[in-house]
């Protein structure tokens, strides 16, 4: 069996609770709170820095504006990029397991916005871990992307290619957000974050049981982003910052009821796969997306609410990194212990979702 043997994570220091983001836009801490159930979030500190800038300006629209259009304090360079904090949850993850970048077979990492269009997120982070060979793959399956990871390194080592593998989701995705009116929707939800796990194979009854993947690529529209894409031509240009299209779009609705029947289903699926009932799992490791989709699907599969582990409170949504921070703090918890069913699930833009059941 391919068993989890250690966890890690890292998220920026920079605090960012929703009094600060109503003093930019027209939000209040209530209203997030209601709708989300997120009270703070850790973004990067060019965000942090921007943020502060953005509630004193007295022309918050122009500002936002001269921020997309020239960077911050005149310069477009980010002081934190995603393989930043990538590299620090793997460096946790594998000092956890007693083990050095040179013990890994290969390398999987998620990440929905990349440091560079190419080459590859799990690349840089393959570099920077000092290896020059151990073959690295990125996945973009936005919030799913660490269940694909989970289930994409599980499937190699159980076709005995590969016997120990980081697996890694990352983001730094606050500083793709219109902080005014404009994006509110998205700017309140998404913040940034890494978390790592070491995977290994090992005989006996501990480890992953099976991993159950879907996608859906007939409704872009739900959750998408054009960013640097080949939707445009060319692939950058002033004229699509101009008209809006480099910035992530979001049909809040529409996620929300599809992750909560994608959810549900998923959860169905992996249970009946094993002739397991809710009742059999110990701890539920849900993509951390809003509180107000955990509740509604914990409510409907009648699980209880203690099953159930929540972050979401401090980190709001960390897409990919979401999933293995959960395991992580429920690790260090002692949420989760040796010999306990754990069920991670996750949903993202896709919409892609997927669930792994996994003996501790
Ligand atoms: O990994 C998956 C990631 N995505 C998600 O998890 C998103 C799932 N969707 C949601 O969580 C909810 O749809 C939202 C929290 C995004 C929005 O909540 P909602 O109850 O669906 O609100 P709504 O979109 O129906 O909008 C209600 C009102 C609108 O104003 P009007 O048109 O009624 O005047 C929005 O403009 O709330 C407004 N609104 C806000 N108001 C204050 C939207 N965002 C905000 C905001 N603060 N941040």
């Amino acid at each position: 069996m391919n068993r989890i043997v250690a966890t890690g994570m890292a998220v920026p220091p920079c605090v960012v609770d929703n009094h600060l983001l109503a003093r930019c836009m027209t939000t209040s801490d209530e209203w997030i709170v209601q709708r989300t159930g997120i009270r703070e979030r850790r973004v990067s500190p060019d965000t942090y820095r921007m943020l502060q800038k953005l509630a004193a300006a007295p022309d918050k629209k122009a500002f936002m504006k001269s921020v997309f259009a020239e960077g911050l304090d005149g310069s477009i360079n980010s002081s934190l990029m995603v393989s930043d904090l990538a590299l620090e949850a793997a460096e946790k993850a594998m000092k956890n397991a007693g083990i050095a970048p040179r013990d890994l077979d290969c390398i999987v990492e998620a990440t929905t916005v990349p440091d560079y269009a190419y080459p590859h997120t799990g690349c840089v982070l393959q570099g920077r871990l000092g290896l020059t060979s151990t073959p690295a793959i990125s996945l973009q399956q936005g919030c799913a992307g660490f269940v694909y990871g989970l289930a994409i390194a599980d499937q190699m080592m159980r076709g005995g290619m590969y016997r120990q593998v980081l697996v890694v989701g990352a983001e730094l995705v606050s500083s793709m957000f219109d902080y005014t009116d404009a994006g509110r929707d998205m700017a309140v939800l998404f913040a940034d974050g890494a978390g790592a796990v070491v995977m290994r194979a090992e005989p006996g009854p501990r480890g992953v049981l099976s991993s159950h993947l879907h996608t859906d690529g007939t409704v872009l529209d739900g959750l998408s982003g054009e960013l640097f894409g080949s939707s445009t031509y060319p692939v950058v240009s002033q004229r699509k910052i101009a008209d809006d299209r480099a910035r992530p779009r979001m049909n809040g609705r529409a996620v929300f009821t599809q992750a909560v029947r994608r959810f549900k289903e998923v959860v169905r699926e992996c249970l009946a796969a094993h002739g397991l009932g809710i009742g059999d799992v110990d701890r539920f490791i849900f993509h951390q997306a809003n509180l107000r989709i955990l509740e509604a699907v914990a409510d409907s599969l009648e699980i209880p609410a203690d099953r159930v582990f929540k972050n979401v409170e401090r980190y709001g949504n960390t897409a990919a990194a979401s999933v293995p921070i959960a395991l992580h703090e429920a690790v260090q918890a002692g949420l989760v212990r040796d010999g306990d069913l754990v069920l991670l699930v996750s949903f993202g833009t896709g919409f892609s979702w997927g669930a792994t059941l996994i003996r501790w």
